[in-house]
């Protein structure tokens, strides 16, 4: 996966983050290679995973970097209507029920968001 982030990289400026909107789409470095991420605000916190539905592994932003239902309150998969809460990545609705996403520990300092030093560990 080209443009991938290893532990340590920069995300995104802050800015770029939009509290219940829009996020932001990367890739980042695992044991096993490149893997879709992406990271969003919610309450003013930044948060981020691996951009992979618990259901089916399907991406799951409804437009790039659309990851929030219409009320801005949870994260939501385009394939299925899966909805995850989005401070902590576990389901709440639908198919991915008892599931949830892969965190991606991030930090926000110095108005830019970055990958934490330790690396990203994958439960699959
Ligand atoms: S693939 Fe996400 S809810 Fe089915």
């Amino acid at each position: 996966m080209s443009n991938t982030l290893d532990r340590g990289a920069c995300v995104c400026a802050s800015a770029a983050l939009v509290d219940g909107g829009p996020g932001v789409r990367f890739a980042v470095a695992t044991p096993a290679g490149g893997e879709a991420a992406f990271a969003i605000r919610y309450r003013g916190q930044v948060y981020a995973y691996l951009n992979r539905c618990a259901h089916r592994l399907v991406e799951l932003d409804w437009e790039p970097g659309q990851f929030f239902d219409a009320e801005g309150r949870h994260l939501i998969c385009a394939t299925h209507g899966a909805l995850y809460q989005p401070a902590t990545g576990a389901c709440l609705d639908g198919p991915c029920r008892g599931a949830g996403l892969v965190p991606i520990t991030v930090a926000e300092r110095d108005g830019a968001v970055w990958l934490a030093e330790t690396p990203v560990t994958v439960v699959k």
